[in-house]
């Protein structure tokens, strides 16, 4: 498969060298927008996520009669309150977020109109009955094929219930405290492990009394969420690839700052480390209600790891370019369990396993994730995007420590979450 459009000819050997930053985290711009939309007043937010998926949050808030004053990286949401948002004029698009549709859907089922929202082709396969199933049985009316997008959501009188989800999504309990606002009585999510837990905090922060226990996360009903003010901190999963990039490149020496440090967030810090990086957190802080730090890296001599269970969903977005990193290290490294990475924006084993081999790297193929032999040896190749920008950034990654040129095709894919993101790769190689 080839995604063609744009094509980058990348070709690796220069160290990455540099004092840098990387654009707001998109899980907690996503939710400042949403919450924010939910408030009671005007929340401000600083250092927005750019990139498409965050654009489509905004787009869609508008449709529903929030108003969103854009200033670029700063904006303010004018909150409508709970149950205060209008019907939109035709179907809502989330384009390629899976965290918009999941997140609105459960805002829209405790609201008073009838909406429908829709994707690209990636977002319209991917599992909705996650949510479908539980929002129903809070009441919610939900039209929907195959459990996949579009869904016409009918606003309904919700009320609360206990959910286990199979699988650790924040995407999933986020729908469902959402939903559990607007409805009557509890809403308890019980996850089978940890998944990142921005919603929770930023509720706390805005004056929600959410109750977090070993026996589950419990909203109970509607109550005002004060606006607050957020600085979003720097995407741990776009710093990801800068932190892949110089343990790896020979020489390199990097400082990122101001990244977002919340450790539902960071396994793919744990993983590196007892791979054997060279990494030092400084000025690590608390702000908001989000850990934040600053990471300097360097190259790095690395042995392969074993990873499942609860490590996978604390890396479950940087697993792609642990398979990058893994092809570099000492020996062997094992991610199982990791069967969510083929319902992402595309199916990150199989794409993650396809451009590996392109560019001669020894690695298997398992239904639940795969097995890199590393020691080095990439030769070079032509890798594609898969139309997804996780998949993009990583073989741009792996690029950068193979011996031959690398053609990367369908890199437009990047705009999702890092416009400037080759740019910036540039940059560091001239040091
Ligand atoms: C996200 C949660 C994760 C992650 C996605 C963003 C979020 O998905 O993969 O990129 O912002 O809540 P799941 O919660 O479905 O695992």
């Amino acid at each position: 498969m080839s995604t063609e459009m744009g094509v980058r000819r990348i070709t690796g050997g220069d160290p990455l060298k540099g004092d840098m930053s990387v654009p707001g985290d998109k899980s907690i711009s996503h939710r400042a927008l949403l919450l924010g939309g939910l408030g009671e007043g005007v929340t401000s937010i600083r250092n927005l996520a750019p990139g498409e998926d965050v654009e489509s949050t905004m787009k869609v808030l508008g449709e529903l009669g929030v108003e969103v004053e854009d200033g670029g990286r700063e904006v303010q949401v004018h909150g409508s309150g709970l149950g205060g948002f209008t019907e939109p004029d035709g179907p809502l698009d989330a384009g390629n977020s899976g965290t918009l549709m999941r997140l609105i859907s459960g805002i829209l089922a405790g609201q008073r109109f009838e909406a429908t929202i829709t994707g690209d082709t990636s977002l319209r396969s991917r599992p909705m009955d996650r949510i479908i199933g539980p929002l129903t049985e809070m009441g919610a009316i939900i039209r929907a094929e195959d459990g996949t997008a579009p869904l016409t959501i009918t606003g309904s009188r919700l009320s609360g219930v206990t959910h286990r989800p199979n699988v650790a999504s924040a995407q999933v309990k986020s729908c469902l405290l959402l939903a559990g606002l607007h409805a009557e009585g509890e809403t308890t999510v019980v996850e089978p492990g940890p998944s990142r837990d921005h919603t929770e905090r930023m509720l706390a922060a805005m004056g929600y009394p959410i109750e977090i226990a070993e026996e589950g996360i419990t909203v109970n009903g509607p109550s005002p969420l004060e606006p607050i003010e957020v600085e979003v901190p720097g995407d741990f999963s776009s710093a990801a690839f800068f932190i892949a990039g110089g343990l790896l490149v020979e020489g390199s020496n990097l400082i990122i700052r101001d990244v977002g440090l919340n450790d539902t967030r960071t396994g793919f810090l744990d993983l590196v480390d007892k791979m054997g990086a060279k990494i030092e957190v400084k000025n690590r802080r608390v702000e908001e209600g989000e850990p934040r730090g600053d990471l300097r890296v360097r190259h790095s001599e690395l042995s392969g790891v074993e990873l499942g269970g609860e490590d996978v969903v604390k890396a479950i977005d940087e697993l792609p370019l642990l398979g990058v990193v893994a092809t570099q290290a000492e020996g062997r490294t094992v991610v199982r369990g990791a069967e969510e990475l083929r319902v992402k924006e595309t199916d990150r084993i199989s794409a993650t396993v396809d451009n590996l081999r392109s560019l001669g790297a020894d690695v298997e193929e398992l239904k639940d994730g795969f097995i890199v032999d590393g020691g080095g040896g990439l030769t070079g190749g032509t890798v594609d995007s898969y139309r997804d920008h996780r998949i993009a950034m990583g073989a741009a990654v792996a690029a950068q420590v193979a011996t031959g040129s690398t053609r990367l095709t369908g890199t437009e894919w990047v705009e999702v979450s890092f416009p400037g993101f080759f740019e910036k790769l540039e940059e560091l190689k001239n040091g």
